[in-house]
């Protein structure tokens, strides 16, 4: 059989999920010790890792470039304007060629299909960095900092201990939300969705979501309104992100129309009920519209921690995607 590709947080198990989490963990607490494992620096090396982007990025590139040197290896930055992603050549023979020649291809596309196409016919394990439907690299750094806010009363239980927490999402049902929601079912952690009518979550994808639960002892419940306060009630973490997604700039007029008191404030958090010590997350890139500064830049915010464990999440899905191939529960 091929190698094991990391598309979306679907394709791992609550044991595997959570394992990489706490391999992130790990390597943040040793390496900012002074403590960094001698092997760690060179499980990568004479290894190049291939960054395949079709989009933007300021912290998926550079923690998977961070990440990479950390272990040793070469990062090779390949931009939409530099290789033939799906333009003028097939992802086929893009994904023939690239894979024959390194390590691993970190890819960042717009349709799903295309990173799905790129593992399909990859000799080497494909991590999405993102596209239209999944953003797991995001979800492990995003359950690496809940795990940090919200430490587990029994450390010893397997898993990351979470279970019984809530999470809101007030906003657009996009690709960020779809694999933190399934973290979330697998996790133990509820998620409540709160987005306009006509940006809420696709049946397809909906159906992947509770399937999420399957062989999972106490899943996380998702919910959905068209009523952010109703999400917000006890919820112990708000989260949102851009009501305007790569690719989607063309509708902005409409979706900032759409999205009109979704923004998440302290106002609308007490009217709501969150809990008394809420938290705050956004993977960012942020805008003003989504989410106030007085919430944003509080002492409740949890977003440049979040933005700081995508080094570490990539380091831990690097480890066990390319170094341990794909046996997470080393
Ligand atoms: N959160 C995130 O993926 O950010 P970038 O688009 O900057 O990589
Ligand atoms: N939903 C956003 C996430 C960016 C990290 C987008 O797809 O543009």
């Amino acid at each position: 059989s091929g190698p094991r590709h990391l598309m979306s947080i679907a394709d791992l198990t609550p044991a595997e999920f959570s394992s990489l989490v706490r391999n992130a963990a790990v390597r943040k607490q040793a390496v900012k010790a002074g403590q960094t494992p001698p092997s760690l620096s060179t499980s990568l090396s004479g290894q190049t890792i291939a960054m395949m982007f079709s989009k933007r990025s300021t912290r998926t590139r550079v923690s998977t470039e961070a990440a990479v040197t950390m272990l040793g290896g070469h990062p090779m930055f390949l931009g939409k304007d530099d290789i033939q992603l799906g333009v003028n050549e097939s992802l086929y023979d893009t994904s023939v060629v690239i894979s024959s020649m390194t390590s691993c291809m970190v890819a960042r596309v717009g349709p799903h299909s295309d990173v799905a196409n790129l593992a399909k016919h990859s000799s080497v394990p494909v991590i999405n960095a993102l596209s239209e439907d999944f953003h797991p690299l995001q979800t492990i750094a995003d359950f690496l900092t809940i795990h940090e806010a919200f430490p587990s009363s029994k450390p010893s239980v397997p898993g990351l201990g979470l279970n019984g927490l809530k999470v809101a999402w007030v906003g657009d049902s996009n690709n960020v939300l779809f694999d933190l929601a399934i973290g979330c079912v697998k996790m133990g952690v509820d998620i409540a969705v709160a987005s306009p009518a006509g940006y809420g979550i696709p049946d397809k994808m909906r159906q992947l979501i509770i399937s999420s639960a399957e062989g999972v002892s106490s899943p996380g419940k998702l919910s959905e309104t068209m009523v952010p306060e109703e999400a917000i009630k006890g919820a112990d973490v708000l989260v949102t992100d851009t009501w305007i997604s790569m690719g989607q700039e063309s509708e902005q007029q409409k979706r900032l129309k759409a999205f009109a008191g979704y923004q998440i404030t302290n106002d609308l958090a007490k009217r709501g009920g969150a809990k008394e010590g809420w938290k705050f997350m956004h993977c960012l890139p942020r805008h003003p519209e989504e989410v106030a500064d007085e919430v944003f830049y509080s002492p409740r915010s949890l977003v440049f921690p979040e933005a700081e464990n995508r080094l570490w999440a990539a380091v831990a899905a690097l480890e066990g995607f390319v170094v341990n191939k794909g046996n997470l529960l080393k």
